[in-house]
């Protein structure tokens, strides 16, 4: 095992002004004695934010937007909404509100603020994440829910008439959710005076945040003379943090960050006392291959390594394989969750004492030139970074190791990741700000402005999906049907339209099939004996047909785990197909759509997949063992994934639903086509923009 700390290193560093002093903290009297024995009580009045609970509450009072930015661990999310409900934000059967970005995050705030309060989880304290309502509108008070949900729930009340605060938690996140809903919430701040904002986060920049809820508030006459809250936002910056982070940096930057994030969970094993480690990497794959390697560690170095419990942690994983990370660690033992970006924020996991930051996330990418979006791996920011270091140190002092230099954190990295909105498609973002009305998306007041190219794109797309009319206004039922459904609005109208065709059993399987990153087994050096299993199940017309193989193959075996090793399948990934196309199911049925199988006539399935996915396809250019492709609509050079059953078989014109970049474009999950397909899903899309290419 190679050592990837110079000794000497892994002493404690002192604060450090250009690390900005975050994670380093001399811990307080009251904070370095006897934590995890204290009663609730006590511990929330230990908390940095219980200093300020009176500031707070004042601000809100007197400020329609209130921006508060704390560090990770000082009590924002669980206790700000408390402090709101015992000031009485909640009487008269009004709801205060708490979004999150992540679905994990607010399941687990809102269970940890319903005990805190002493109540019962989905009674006065509850959560909405999509497909999933613990809630009950006539007791709860306090709620928790995912930014996007709370858009959704904007088409039933725009002017989210329950709420009386609205808490954009975790802001700095900027994803697209939050920013369109810090949109929308500064238009409804002019017709709601009486509704107050918080806008709280660990790095925000609060004065980006400021300036835009201050920026052109054209405010009508009839507002002006209203008494009311000062429209001018208040900035309240809660000093003191949770426990002290000890950071250690790699000496040289690790050439296979699995390997090395893998090394250091076995140097922390061997070297340091009792505690356990949060791992992060970027994406199932590479936490696949990090828990194959540990386990084998384990098997083949049983007395070193022996004590771990090692679980994965992404959003692919079925539910209940997700809540495992929470469970307590049995005694004598350590728990090793390697995890995505999904436990970055909000997440507190109690007994973890390390983290291994491995310096990477996949982020979403796109190209409105070519009409490419895909899943990128980068580097993260020096935000990320800080927040990743503060899942250790919520309930004890921890320590941080990151697996790249202290230069490559100070010069090299960004101080935040550019919002998703930048970096986006924004069809699903249009037709969501569309079905609430708001038809001038150009002038859209965002926080940070998509470009116009990518806005054009999107209208386009959606023009042709048959989603909008000719003065670019929301038409039903189509329209308000692909709003309603919380997909990508690809899938949604692939949904829509296996209904026509008489096929929604096996489109819904798709569906859930692609809202997962892969159901076979990454593993390293099997290449081969998958590729024979992959065989078992390949049909000629491509990915989508042969999922449905699989899917059918898992169904007689009984849903048995066996059969899925056996065939290099991932297990866990199926678990979770069943768990999603359950809920696709019930969504089906809600929004009309009869449930049918087409049996083996798959020529349907097809036809389903390109009524959504008709600007994904792709014309055969270059013949050769893996042939090059162009997209018809940005004349890209794509190429079929060595992972898909068409890879080698070059079929002339064919349509892919997900794309990977690595050294070229390779589209991932792919099936051929009939070109005179693509006329009857989009005639205006093909016919008008490029005749010539459909011959
Ligand atoms: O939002 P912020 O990062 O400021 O903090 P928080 O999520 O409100 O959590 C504050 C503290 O509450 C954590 O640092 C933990 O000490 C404690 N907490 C906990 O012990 N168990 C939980 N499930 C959640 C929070
Ligand atoms: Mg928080």
């Amino acid at each position: 095992m190679s050592q990837f700390w110079k000794p000497g290193t892994e002493k404690p560093r002192l604060v450090d002004d250009e690390e900005g002093g975050v994670l380093f903290f001399t811990p307080s009297p009251s904070f370095s004695s006897g934590y995890g024995y204290a009663s609730i009580e006590k511990q929330r009045q230990r908390l940095p934010v219980y200093k300020y609970r009176t500031a707070i509450l004042y601000l809100v009072d007197t400020h329609a937007t209130t921006i508060i930015v704390g560090e990770t661990g000082s009590g924002k999310t669980t206790q700000i909404p408390q402090y709101l409900k015992e000031a009485g934000w909640a009487d008269g059967g009004r709801v205060i509100v708490c979004t999150q970005p992540r679905r994990l995050a607010v399941q687990s705030v809102a269970s940890r603020v319903a005990e805190e309060m002493g109540v019962k989880l989905g009674e006065e304290v509850g959560y909405t994440i999509r497909f999933e309502d613990v809630s009950n509108p006539d007791v709860t008070r306090v709620k928790f829910l995912t930014d996007g949900v709370l858009l959704r729930e904007m088409m039933d009340d725009p002017l989210l008439t329950k709420y009386s605060v609205i808490m954009v938690d975790e802001a700095h996140e900027r994803s697209t959710s939050t920013d369109i809903l810090l949109g929308l919430l500064k238009k409804i701040q002019r017709r709601r005076p009486e509704l107050r904002l918080i806008i709280s986060s660990a790095t925000i920049e609060a004065r980006l945040m400021s300036d835009f809820f201050r920026r052109s508030k054209k405010r009508r006459d009839h507002e002006s003379d209203e008494p009311g809250p000062q429209v001018e936002p208040a900035i309240l910056s809660v000093e003191g943090r949770g426990f002290n982070v000890e950071i250690n940096y790699a000496e040289e930057p690790a050439p296979d960050y699995v390997q090395a994030a893998v090394s250091t969970v076995l140097l922390i094993h061997e070297r340091e006392p009792a505690g356990d480690i949060l791992v992060f990497l970027t994406g199932q794959d590479d936490i696949d291959a990090a828990v194959q390697l540990l386990t084998e560690e384990v098997r083949t170095n049983g007395k070193k390594s022996s004590g771990f419990i090692v679980l994965p942690l992404y959003s692919g994983l079925p539910r209940a394989d997700q809540e495992l990370v929470f469970s307590p660690t049995p005694r004598g033992k350590r728990k090793v969750v390697i995890s995505t970006n999904i436990a970055e924020t909000s997440l507190t996991l109690e007994g973890i004492v390390y983290v291994v930051d491995s310096g990477f996330s996949k982020q979403r990418f796109y190209n409105p030139i070519s009409d490419i979006e895909n899943l990128v791996m980068v580097p993260i920011s020096r935000a990320s970074a800080r927040q990743r270091a503060g899942r250790a140190g919520r309930v004890r002092p921890g320590k941080c190791y990151r697996l790249y230099t202290e230069e490559y954190f100070l010069k090299h990295m960004s101080d935040a990741a550019i919002p998703e909105i930048q970096r986006s498609n924004l069809v699903s973002c249009i037709i969501q700000l569309k079905a609430l009305g708001i038809d001038n998306i150009l002038g859209f007041d965002w926080p940070a402005s998509p470009s116009p190219e990518a806005m054009i794109r999107a209208l386009e797309v959606l023009y042709s999906l048959g989603v909008l009319d000719d003065d670019a206004k929301l038409i039903s039922p189509t329209g308000f049907q692909m709003a309603e459904i919380p997909l990508d609005p690809m899938i949604s109208k692939m949904i829509i339209a296996s209904n026509q065709f008489g096929c929604s059993e096996e489109i819904i399987t798709i569906a859930a099939v692609l809202s997962i990153q892969s159901i076979w087994v990454s593993a390293r050096g099997i290449q081969r004996e998958m590729d024979e299993a992959k065989l078992r199940f390949a049909a000629a017309e491509g990915d989508h047909v042969t999922f449905l193989n699989i899917y059918k193959g898992f169904l007689q075996s009984g849903k048995s785990s066996q059969w899925c090793h056996k065939n290099f399948i991932n297990y866990h990934s199926m678990k979770k197909v069943l768990e999603i196309r359950g809920q696709l199911k019930r969504i089906a049925q809600r929004i009309g759509i009869a449930l049918k199988s087409c049996e083996s006539d798959v020529q349907v399935v097809r036809k389903a997949v390109t009524a959504g996915f008709f600007a994904n396809a792709c014309r055969l250019e270059a013949y050769s063992h893996n042939g090059m492709y162009k997209t018809i609509r940005g004349s890209q050079e794509v190429y079929i994934h060595p992972s898909s059953v068409l890879f080698r078989v070059n079929p002339k014109w064919v349509i892919y639903t997900s794309l990977v970049s690595t050294d070229k474009q390779y589209m991932r999950n792919v099936s051929t086509i009939d070109p005179s397909w693509l006329m009857e899903a989009a005639p205006h899309f093909y016919q008008q923009q490029r005749p010539h290419h459909l011959h």
